[in-house]
């Protein structure tokens, strides 16, 4: 998809995020979408946090599937980050890969806190403040995405079936994902970074697990 941002305001939030829209096709059935708002100074100071917006698909009416994207591009070395419906909420966990193989636990310190989401019966949508997202550590291998940079490299993955034991993120069970995949830089554009930011975060109250 295009490295270039869309920006997007949640009606329901007021929320404007940069987002790399990857639209419904061959690449993906039924569309993905992820995006971040940035804390005001993020273009010039690296930040550690960041409100995101991730829209996934489910097959077919179902309300199902996972998806998830990759804080550092590719899928293995990278914090990871995984959503999915459950039981009318949308469920995540932090994981970890060295191979390409079912992500272990993140053990690092990243938090995750939901502001809203939303579940229909084609796509659900998740808006929350990660924080402590944008360095990880995971057995002393670290890594680290530079907001000052300008742009992240980014990875993304949408699946059909959902996780075995939804509603706990910490036990999850995942087959390969089946909706398409993809690494691309994302530029960030000066309405990424938002003296808003602060406001917008202190809306991030809600803990699903
Ligand atoms: C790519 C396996 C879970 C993110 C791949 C590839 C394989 C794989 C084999 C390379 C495919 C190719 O190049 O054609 C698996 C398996 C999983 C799993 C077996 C679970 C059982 C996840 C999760 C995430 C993720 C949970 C993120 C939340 C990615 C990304 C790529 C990728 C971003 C593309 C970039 C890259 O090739 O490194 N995966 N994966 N994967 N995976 Fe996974």
């Amino acid at each position: 998809q295009s490295s270039t941002p869309v920006t997007y305001t949640d009606a329901g939030t007021g929320i404007t995020f940069n987002t790399w829209p990857v639209p419904a096709g061959s690449q993906t059935a039924g569309g993905f979408t992820f995006g971040v708002a940035l804390p005001s100074n993020a273009l010039t100071v690296d930040a550690n946090e960041f409100i995101g917006y991730l829209q996934c698909s489910s097959k077919d009416a179902t309300s199902t599937g996972w998806c998830g994207v990759s804080l550092g591009g590719p899928m293995t070395n990278s914090l990871l980050v995984t959503a999915w419906p459950a039981g009318g909420d949308v469920y995540t966990s932090f994981r970890y890969a060295t191979g390409y193989s079912m992500p272990d636990l993140y053990t690092g310190n990243a938090t995750l806190t939901q502001i809203s989401s939303t579940i229909n019966s084609t796509n659900f949508s998740v808006i929350f403040r990660c924080q402590n997202c944008l360095s990880w550590n995971q057995g002393g291998q670290a890594g680290a995405a530079s907001t000052s940079a300008g742009y992240m490299v980014l990875g993304w993955v949408q699946a059909f079936p959902s996780p075995g034991n939804p509603t706990c993120p910490n036990q999850i069970t995942l087959n390969q994902h089946d909706n398409g995949m993809g690494i691309f830089g994302a530029q960030f554009d000066s309405a990424a970074a938002n003296p808003s930011y602060t406001a917008w975060a202190a809306k991030a109250t809600k803990t699903v697990t």
